[in-house]
């Protein structure tokens, strides 16, 4: 079975996909960070991105293989490597957030990863995340979500959970270098919503039947549980209750928000408002 979550920079994929993933006892695929991987071998040898060496990124991404490294006894992965080299936090880095844009849009590094991402998706039960999984990668995916959330607040989610990610890293001695700052955060969000949306191959789009949450004023919880109770729906029928048999139906907007003062939201969020 594959559950496809798909969605905008910062709009909690990777928080909730783990862990609808753990939850289900599924495997789970970042997509993101397999382009965010070949972007960073491009930027390692020096390639200009502004007038980008195509072929020598197009062979990156269908030599290198990347591979994602669990902790014992994990379902979830904790490392990131590119043909053997851990880039787990080189990944995560202002530089790699502009680099992976045209790394992405090119149809010849798209088509090499979305095949190794097939490859996982067909050996394991996976919670897939990325932009264009429920559209191209897996268009019979049994469940697909377009999770959205405000620009604002996927800035301050990412920039929170940039800033957690650094403090984490430090008090290991080594250094985590994403963007801290909500401003510069909400910027590149801005520009990756638009190059992610407007490319010509795979654009960003919800599949028409995906179903749609937006996540503003959710809680953590209350999205997991809802993908989750989704799921069970699907696997308990073998039609599909949003397939197009019923077409047309509205986004849903799955719970009330919970208004309890406490900061039970994604890990990016400071704020309870
Ligand atoms: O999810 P993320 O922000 O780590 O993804 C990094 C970039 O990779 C994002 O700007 C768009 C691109 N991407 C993509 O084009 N297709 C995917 N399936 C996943 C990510």
């Amino acid at each position: 079975m594959i559950i496809a979550i798909d969605g905008p920079a910062g709009s909690g994929k990777s928080t909730i996909a783990k862990l609808v993933a753990r939850e289900l006892g599924f495997a789970y695929l970042d997509t993101g960070a397999m382009y965010r991987a070949v972007a960073w071998r491009a930027c390692e040898e020096g390639y200009d991105l502004a007038s980008p060496k195509y072929a020598a990124i197009i062979h990156i991404a269908q030599t290198e293989p990347i591979t994602f490294g669990f902790e014992p006894g994990e379902p979830v992965p904790s490392q990131v490597f590119i043909n053997g080299v851990e880039v787990t936090l080189a990944i995560r880095t202002p530089e790699i957030d502009k680099a992976v844009s045209p790394v992405s849009a090119h149809p010849a590094v798209r088509e090499a990863l979305t095949e190794q991402q097939r490859v996982f998706g067909q050996a394991h039960d996976t919670v897939m995340e990325g932009r264009d999984i429920g559209t191209v990668v897996f268009p019979g995916a049994e469940l697909k979500v377009f999770l959205t959330a405000t620009p604002e607040e996927r800035a301050r989610r990412r920039a929170r959970q940039n800033r957690e990610k650094a403090d984490a890293a430090s008090t290991q001695g080594e250094q985590f270098n994403g963007e801290t700052d909500e401003a510069a955060v909400l910027a590149d969000i801005l520009r990756r919503d638009t190059y992610d949306s407007s490319r010509a191959v795979a654009p960003l789009a919800a599949a028409e039947d995906a179903v749609t949450l937006d996540s503003t004023d959710l809680t953590i919880e209350q999205v997991v549980a809802h993908i989750v109770a989704l799921v069970q729906e699907r696997a308990g029928s073998s039609e599909h209750p949003e397939h197009p048999e019923r077409p047309g139906k509205a986004p849903i907007k799955c719970f009330p928000p919970r208004n309890d003062g406490i900061n039970r939201r994604f890990p990016g969020n400071g704020n309870t408002k």
